[in-house]
């Protein structure tokens, strides 16, 4: 099939790279052009393991090509939207402007059973109107929702190998043709079984945002355990690991620390909220207000911690910060619990330098002020505490010793609870962690 993907971000570069592996021929759509021409060169403009050689196969055969102009898209059967849907400025409500302008530069391509299926996460009620646009603007065209949920770092896997497929279409013949269009894109994924959920448009869009205010509520469901564990001397790490014995909570995102960042999470759950004032339902959602809440004291938290182990005050002492990621395997900064906390002790009178194996030039532009040093050598010498913010691989196998003539005393704090405390406690180190004795 030919397929076109408006707006090449994140989603929209990795989607359109997998449809290519997927045996599709697919035409990226995006408005800046840098960002197509580095596409086109095959680069991706952010970190994701596996997307530049999938870029490169798709370009090598021909079959995947970005540009600027949606005339481009002209012929296409399929067009996704991955438009981004930010925060709007100083409110909770998601930003639908690229939405709009992504439906408004298909409309002159639409012809009498095309499909546009949106992947963007949308406050619910926006497929509706979408759908109504189309039916006065391009008869016979046909809006079909499927939502993403893919994650920074396993996105290739998690488009290709998705849990499931959720389609919300309208219960009409061009809702069902669109269903099938739909089952072709995703033939080869399909027949691997992966299960697929039939819906209406309402369903599929509340579907996506339902999953993430699911697994931010898990995530600050045991980081509020660990304000408990902090005030009894209890382990939040073995209670993760008791309750999550259990099948019907299990272990996955049940791990404490500094909380959720990111690009979906912090602004899904509030969008979530925004959309439910207006639906006359926000008590149903109240609950999120507190989600969020936790989640944000988490850093707080860390602040102050930092602040006992320095002896009171953390003002004009040395600070060592290794993450700057809002998690490991992603250069993003967006939202950022590390980058948040480096930010506030800096403010506070801290000399902070920060590391991080892939996210320094992002976050260089958005903390110009912060001070960031390209190695873990260099970023713990003479440091008087040393505080791990993003659980990257390479900072759970640091050696402590190997560090211990580098700094200026040996003082650690895990804000992921990911090092091993008997490894750092026996090479001489104090290790303090949020929600750990
Ligand atoms: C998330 C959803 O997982 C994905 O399904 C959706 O499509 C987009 O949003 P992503 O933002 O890539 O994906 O990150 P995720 O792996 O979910 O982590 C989100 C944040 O939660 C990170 O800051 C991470 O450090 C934190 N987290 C995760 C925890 O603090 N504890 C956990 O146990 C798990």
């Amino acid at each position: 099939m030919r397929i076109s993907v408006f707006g090449c971000g994140y989603l929209g570069a990795v989607h359109a790279a997998c449809m290519t592996r997927l045996g599709h021929d697919v035409v990226g759509v995006d408005v800046v052009p840098d960002h197509v021409a580095s596409l086109n060169r095959g680069e991706a403009p952010f970190f994701e393991p596996g997307l530049p050689e999938l870029l490169a196969e798709g370009l090598a055969t021909g079959r995947l090509t970005f540009t600027t102009d949606a005339a481009d898209a002209a012929d296409c059967d399929v067009h996704f939207v991955c438009v981004g849907t930010p925060q709007k400025a100083a409110e909770n409500a998601a930003d639908l402007r690229y939405v709009h302008a992504a439906i408004s530069d298909m409309l002159p391509l639409l012809r009498p059973g095309d499909v546009v299926a949106g992947k963007s996460t949308v406050p619910v009620g926006t497929a509706e109107e979408l759908a109504s646009r189309l039916d006065e603007e391009a008869p016979g065209a046909e809006l079909i929702w499927n939502p993403e949920f893919l994650r920074e770092g396993f996105a290739l896997k998690d488009t290709l190998h998705p849990d499931r497929f959720v389609y919300g279409a309208r219960d009409t013949e061009q809702g069902t043709a669109a269903k099938q269009r739909l089952d072709e894109v995703y033939a080869a994924a399909l027949a691997e079984g992966t299960p697929k959920i039939e819906a209406d448009l309402a369903t599929a869009q509340l579907v996506k945002v339902a999953a993430n205010s699911f697994l931010a509520t898990k995530i600050s469901f045991i980081n509020a355990m660990a304000e408990l564990c902090e005030a009894t001397g209890a382990d939040v790490t073995l209670l993760a690991d008791a309750i999550g014995h259990d099948a019907r909570i299990g272990r996955r995102f049940l791990n404490a620390g500094l909380g959720f960042g990111g690009g979906c999470l912090p602004k899904d759950i509030r969008a979530f909220m925004a959309r439910a004032g207006e639906l006359g339902a926000d008590q149903a959602l109240s609950f999120l207000r507190e989600v969020d809440s936790i989640n944000m004291r988490r850093r707080v938290r860390m602040v102050d911690l930092a602040r006992e182990q320095c002896g009171g005050s953390i003002v004009g002492r040395r600070i060592a910060l290794l993450g700057a990621a809002f998690k490991p395997d992603s250069d993003d900064v967006r939202d950022s619990p590390a980058l948040s906390v480096a930010a506030q002790m800096q403010l506070q009178g801290a000399k902070v330098v920060t590391t991080d194996p892939q996210a320094i030039d992002n976050a260089r532009k958005k903390w110009p002020d912060l001070i960031f040093a390209p190695t873990v050598e260099e970023t713990v010498r003479d440091a008087e505490l040393v505080i791990v913010l993003t659980e990257w691989p390479e900072y759970v196998s640091l050696e402590p010793a190997d560090l211990s003539p580098l700094v200026a005393a040996r003082s650690v704090i895990d804000g992921r609870n990911c090092l091993d405390p008997v490894r750092w406690r026996s090479a001489g180190w104090t290790y303090r962690a949020l929600g750990r004795p």
